[in-house]
């Protein structure tokens, strides 16, 4: 694609509401802020510069342009992150003759095509006769509407071990792209293809954008397993991916929480009461990256996986996780150890609203569990019960809601020994330190920084003071000397300052400095402003010549070289005066600064 489409879709994308889809912003000073999508966080230090179109985080250093967002966040290739954004301003690439723009990105797009065509042919066959018919019975038997059923675009895989794969092959797609799918696969001979699901009812699985990327089927009966589901493959990384978030985003974000359950089914029956803010995790283990996906629509979420034992255990294990990055949990434990798909066929629509309204915070939930094991009648039960839950209070980053929290704990586990309170309060307290995000520390001193920026931000001011301090040696040695000199050579070079072009001829620290300097202040420093950090910049060189010298002259004063001396102390001289004019310099803007 030609370059300059490049910049066309940088110029179209909006890095603010581009970023905004996946990380909520608000506005501060200059900038916005928000939690950092890279890494756990509680408190925002993600900063995005409107005018320049960057990112940049202070906790964990990542930053750069629109492209490296999308390229990070949704784990894409240049090429990649340029088609998807792209689609996004709706922009046509024009592709160049040369067949190299990315052959992994061609294979994607292959492999989307494939799921795609095979999810229709799985929708299809529900509409046929026998097999198929039995297949919708078996859909229509469990309560779900046609309706529901072209909505989450369920299926059948026939009994026909090659139903699949010679439909795919009629659409001239290659063995080594199907079996890439892990929908066909090879016999062990290796001569021949059969398909994966068959005799299963098909649940399509879509990335956040909507894309069929696995699926998941169901025997019709009790064979093993209940549900197979499709292999990692180049497209889909299990551990990365949340069902119905595609659909369920939207509605996640405008209510700001979730509700998470463990299958299709259930996913499926909460969605159908009208509660779209639903997403399921398709098996027990909650992984990491899926609370970072889920974090990027809202931090409150609603779990409510089975009661049953394996339920409970993986609601623990999810809790644990969640509680560190910063989720606000409640847990809905269905009443008659129901499973959401069941409890909405028995009861209703309403009486889950009820429920699900009615669930109570995690504190309360561990309790209750832990209450109803160790029971309250006796010291040592009522102490089981706060050790059961003070490894949960310990993880809770918002100390006021932590106090608030024991102190319920206290009350509820009718710790009104004033001891044991105590006891309790001190143990939250010394909860384990959170995990250290790795604070960047970069040499460049303030004035370095906010002279970046003021120069950025203004770049005539740039013209009138850049070439004198280069000129003067005042930046030689600095930690942001490269990045000065970079500057004054583009601007010699004419025309306006390209801060992404500028960024790329930049070593990645100072790149990170350069981001950090544009993000830094909620004031844009003007003329004046610049002139004292000049000063102040000039003041340092002095100082650290000066500084060198008196050994020097202790030195020379030893060894009795009076003429070196003389030089010595005559350099020493000027300095100061020097030192002295540029002292005086700031407190006069100092003053009509104040004014
Ligand atoms: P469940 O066993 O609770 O099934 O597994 P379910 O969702 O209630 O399904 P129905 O109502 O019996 O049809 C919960 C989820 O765990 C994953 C599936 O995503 C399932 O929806 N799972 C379960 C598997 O991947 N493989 C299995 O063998 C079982
Ligand atoms: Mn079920």
């Amino acid at each position: 694609m030609a370059m300059d489409q490049v910049e066309d879709v940088r110029a179209a994308a909006d890095i603010v509401k581009i970023i905004g889809d996946y990380v909520q912003l608000r506005k501060a000073g200059a900038n916005m802020m928000g939690l950092c999508p890279f890494h756990q966080e509680k408190t925002p230090s993600f900063a995005v510069h409107p005018g320049k179109q960057i990112f940049h985080c202070f906790g964990c250093g990542v930053g750069g342009d629109v492209f490296k967002f999308i390229m990070l966040v949704d784990n894409l290739t240049f090429p990649e992150a340029l088609e998807r954004l792209a689609e996004k301003v709706g922009i046509i690439l024009v592709q160049s003759g040369a067949k190299g723009t990315d052959s992994k990105s061609h294979e994607r797009t292959a492999l989307y095509k494939i799921h795609e065509a095979a999810a229709k042919f799985y929708a299809g066959q529900l509409t046929g006769t026998g097999e198929g018919r039995a297949a919708r019975a078996y859909l229509l038997d469990r309560g779900l509407k046609d309706e529901v059923i072209g909505r989450f675009l369920l299926g059948y895989a026939p009994r026909d071990s090659r139903a699949l794969t010679r439909h795919l092959s009629s659409l001239l797609f290659s063995d080594e792209l199907l079996e890439k799918t892990g929908l066909v696969l090879r016999d062990a001979g290796g001569s021949r293809h059969f398909d994966r699901f068959r005799g299963r009812i098909i649940f399509p699985i879509a990335n956040e954008s909507g894309k069929v990327i696995a699926f998941g089927g169901r025997a019709l009966g009790d064979e093993q397993p209940k549900y197979l589901n499709s292999p990692e493959t180049p497209i889909y990384t299990k551990s990365r991916v949340l069902y119905h978030l595609d659909r369920g985003g939207k509605a996640i974000r405008k209510q700001d929480y979730s509700i998470l359950v463990e299958g299709y089914m259930d996913c499926i029956a909460v969605d159908s009461c009208g509660i779209e803010n639903v997403i399921a995790s398709c098996g027990t283990s909650f992984t990491e990256a899926q609370i970072r996906l889920l974090a990027r629509y809202s931090r409150r979420v609603v779990v409510n996986y089975d009661p049953d034992s394996a339920g409970q255990a993986a609601t623990e294990r999810s809790l644990n996780a969640l509680l560190e990055a910063g989720f606000e949990v409640k847990v809905l434990a269905l009443p008659g150890g129901l499973d959401p798909d069941s409890f909405i066929r028995k009861r209703g629509d309403e009486a889950y609203r009820k429920v699900l309204a009615a669930a109570p915070g995690y504190i309360d939930y561990v309790t209750d569990r832990a209450i109803a094991e160790h029971g309250l009648d006796s010291p040592q039960g009522k102490l089981a019960v706060a050790n059961a839950v003070l490894p949960y209070l310990a993880r809770m980053p918002n100390p006021i809601l932590r106090q608030e929290m024991t102190d319920r704990l206290a009350a509820r586990a009718l710790l009104d020994d004033r001891l044991l309170r105590e006891e309790l309060r001190r143990a939250a307290v010394e909860r384990r330190p959170a995990v250290a995000s790795r604070p960047h520390e970069y040499k460049a001193s303030p004035a370095e920084r906010k002279l970046l920026l003021a120069f950025l931000e203004n770049q005539e001011v740039m013209d009138e003071l850049l070439p004198a301090l280069v000129a003067d040696g005042v930046l030689s040695g600095l930690a942001a000397e490269d990045v000065f000199l970079k500057l004054l050579e583009a601007r010699s070079a004419g025309g306006a300052i390209d801060i992404h072009a500028l960024g790329e001829s930049l070593s990645s620290e100072n790149q990170n400095l350069l981001h950090e300097s544009l993000l830094a202040s909620d004031e844009i420093p003007g003329r004046e402003d610049a002139i004292r950090f000049c000063d102040a910049l000039r003041r340092g060189k002095i100082e650290r010549k000066l500084s060198a010298l008196n050994p020097a002259i202790d030195a020379a004063g030893r060894e009795q070289d009076w003429a070196r001396l003389a030089e010595l102390n005559q350099s020493k001289v000027l300095l100061m005066k020097e030192l002295a004019r540029i002292k005086e310099n700031l407190e006069i803007e100092n003053k009509t600064s104040a004014k």
